[in-house]
């Protein structure tokens, strides 16, 4: 109905505690809240003060009892191991409450934190649910990430377990877990007491007792445990995501607030009704993968899959129309980047024919700019809806998007709508004043922010005032920047910070940096985002080498190359650097990166007016030439 989204923004702004206390009856609590939201020590706000529930009870046990017990809640499909395995809400929940018992039998309770590294296998799943049964936290870290990045996480969230997996599987190459998280926890200060490891055929590891227990065996000797209450505002999880140095931040999510917003979600923003079939195509290891491969489908009744292989590639680009058809999926959601890979594999969507899509409805696309020419092919080889929307690992769910379970909006191509109920998103200049239509600036949300975002840093509270809460006092930084236009559509154009988006994996330039510093050779260096076909951005560096540098260039390249695979893991997808013979910096030193990426994009710069030497350009200009820079891209 026409104005149905305005009318229904503008009282969850107005009157947030009455919407969202409304929202909260789509979940079963154990203790009714005493306060919707508690307001009294800002800049932290609290939701469902008072209340209690488990996670894991709407999401399992309530399907369970409630007449769902013989439905899908999960589809296992693996095009890399060849399988695909489905649980009944009931099994899933059985294996749930095994697992939930088998982590307590190790010593696990309730507030003790889990580090869960894990490939996107089904046991991923149910000791996420696992720890949230049993109230402890997990903190789950991406397969892709190196030793030193589950080291860093180690210290930070110092969990009394681990669970992890003896392999990986990536098209082409199974990739040992077991020696990372070996040497994850030598190089780390904390020492875990535990690590559950599950044994996969494709290539199973040996274990160091008595620290490691294997999978099978701890869940054949537990008992079922049931759910226990928490507080509302108690946390689920914490989620690492990229700062702008190598410390990343823990984002914290409750339980409360995530859980009510997350189903109220499913209907009102993805207009998806209990029973659907919702395929989010991420990792675990992401937001969307906690969101929306795990928690938001479960809490709503639908039945979620877990995709373990690519876009592309296992086999070809047909992939996820064979699994839409296979299981009758109705809503899509992944990364343009995705889109993108096959758009160039089967640039005139072949291998779409022969699938029955009759039950696909809707793609929805996050995790970095979606480029009108990705979108428009979507649309025009799908015939659904594809609907942009914008979020971050901080919100935990959509910020802005066309809410086609409330009203669907007209599409803007290049925006993703407007902002979603509870979101006051606005524009501010430098000066912290609302911009003009058009105009960019810093993308804000004014305080509060509603539930299920995140409340503050994992044991950082200072760091989640200065980091966010500082720079606009009373709003949010969303570390992006963009305009609204006319009619309130949001435009999300570039970030504010070092953050790059590689194939929609969030990464930090700073953190690439510190890694190539480290180099003997390397005096000064500096890594920029360059546009790419496929992945929207890759990890360009330059550097700049010691006189008397041991190593010839090409040799430094390489190394610095294979050191950040090692430190930081082969996410980052850092391949390329040159060596150049200087930076172009700002008098005050002050390296000149945004420069730099318009050069490599092959974009019209000017040389600042505060530019220490402005022939260093032409230099960079040169440098960035031989390596193929500005590439063309269609
Ligand atoms: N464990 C170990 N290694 C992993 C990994 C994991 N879980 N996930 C990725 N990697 C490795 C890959 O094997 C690759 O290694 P390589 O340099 O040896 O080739 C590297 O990390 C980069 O991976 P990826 O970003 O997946 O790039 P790709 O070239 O393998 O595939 C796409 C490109 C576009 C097909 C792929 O990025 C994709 O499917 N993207 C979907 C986007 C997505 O899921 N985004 C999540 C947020 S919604
Ligand atoms: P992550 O925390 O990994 O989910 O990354 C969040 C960041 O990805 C955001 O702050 C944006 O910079 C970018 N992003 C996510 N969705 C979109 C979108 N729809 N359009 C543009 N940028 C996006």
């Amino acid at each position: 109905m026409s104005g149905t989204y305005r009318a229904m923004h503008a009282r969850s702004l107005a009157d947030p505690e009455g919407f969202w206390s409304e929202a909260a009856a789509g979940i079963d609590w154990v203790r009714r809240w005493d306060r919707v939201l508690d307001a009294t020590n800002p800049p932290f706000y609290r939701w469902f003060v008072g209340g209690q529930l488990n996670t894991c009870h709407n999401c399992l046990d309530r399907h369970v009892d409630g007449g769902r017990a013989d439905q899908a809640a999960l589809i296992y499909d693996s095009p890399v191991t060849g399988t695909v395995r489905r649980f009944t809400y009931r099994e899933l929940r059985d294996a749930v409450a095994r697992f939930a018992g088998a982590l307590r039998k190790n010593g696990v309770g309730k507030g003790d934190r889990v580090i869960l590294y894990m490939p996107m296998v089904p046991e991923a799943v149910i000791a996420m649910l696992a720890c949230a049964r049993i109230g402890a936290v997990h903190s789950v870290v991406f397969g892709g990430f190196a030793a030193n990045e589950l080291a860093t996480r180690l210290d930070d969230a110092t969990p009394k377990l681990v669970v992890s997996a003896s392999c990986g599987i990536e098209p082409g190459r199974i990739v040992p877990y077991k020696p990372l998280l070996d040497a994850a926890i030598e190089w780390a200060r904390h020492k875990p007491e535990r690590c559950i490891i599950l044994q996969r055929p494709e290539q199973r590891c040996s274990l160091r007792e008595p620290r490691d227990v294997d999978w099978e065996a701890a869940v054949a000797a537990a008992e079922p445990a049931a759910c226990v209450p928490v507080a509302a505002t108690d946390p689920l999880y914490i989620l690492y995501t990229s700062g702008t140095t190598g410390q990343p931040k823990g984002i914290v999510r409750d339980n409360g607030g995530h859980a009510v917003v997350l189903k109220w979600s499913m209907a009102n923003v993805y207009g998806v009704a209990p029973g659907e079939t919702f395929w989010a195509a991420s990792d675990v290891g992401w937001v969307v993968g906690h969101s929306y491969i795990v928690y938001a489908p479960l809490l709503h009744g639908c039945t979620a899959i877990l995709y373990e292989g690519k876009p592309v590639g296992t086999p070809d680009a047909g992939a996820f129309w064979r699994v839409i058809a296979q299981h009758g999926v109705s809503t899509l959601f992944t990364a343009p980047t995705a889109f993108r890979a096959i758009k160039r594999d089967d640039p005139d969507g072949a291998l779409i024919a022969g699938h029955d899509l009759t039950r696909f409805r809707t793609l929805f696309l996050a995790g970095e700019r979606s480029d009108p020419a990705t979108l428009e092919w979507a649309e025009a080889k799908l015939k659904v809806p594809v609907i942009d929307h914008w979020w971050q690992t901080e919100s935990g769910w959509p910020m802005a998007a066309n809410c086609i379970g409330i009203e669907r909006l007209k599409v803007k191509h290049g925006s993703p709508t407007k902002a979603v109920p509870g979101w006051d998103v606005r524009v501010l200049d430098a000066q912290g004043v609302e911009a003009k239509p058009g105009d960019i600036g810093a993308i804000v949300c004014r305080l509060p922010l509603p539930p299920g975002s995140l409340p503050t840093l994992w044991n950082a509270d200072k760091r989640f005032v200065d980091a966010y809460l500082t720079a606009y006092p009373g709003y949010y930084q969303t570390g992006d920047a963009g305009y609204l236009d006319e009619d309130g559509y949001l435009y999300v154009m570039s970030r504010t910070d070092d953050i790059i988006n590689v194939a929609g994996h969030r990464l930090s330039t700073g953190a690439m940096e510190e890694v190539l510093a480290a180099h003997p050779d390397v005096a000064e260096c500096a890594v920029i985002g360059a546009a790419d076909e496929i992945k929207g951005q890759v990890p360009l560096g330059l550097l700049v080498l010691k006189s008397g540098a041991a190593s010839p260039p090409e040799t430094i390249v390489r190394e610095v190359v294979a050191l950040v695979r090692e430190r930081i893991g082969p996410v980052a997808a850092f391949k390329t650097a040159t060596v150049v013979k200087r930076l172009p910096k700002t008098r005050s030193g002050k390296i000149l990166r945004g420069t730099i990426q318009k050069i490599a994009d092959g974009k019209e710069y000017k040389a600042p007016a505060t530019i220490d030497d402005p022939a260093i350009l032409d230099e960079i200009a040169e440098a960035l030439r031989d390596l193929g820079y500005p590439k063309v891209l269609r």
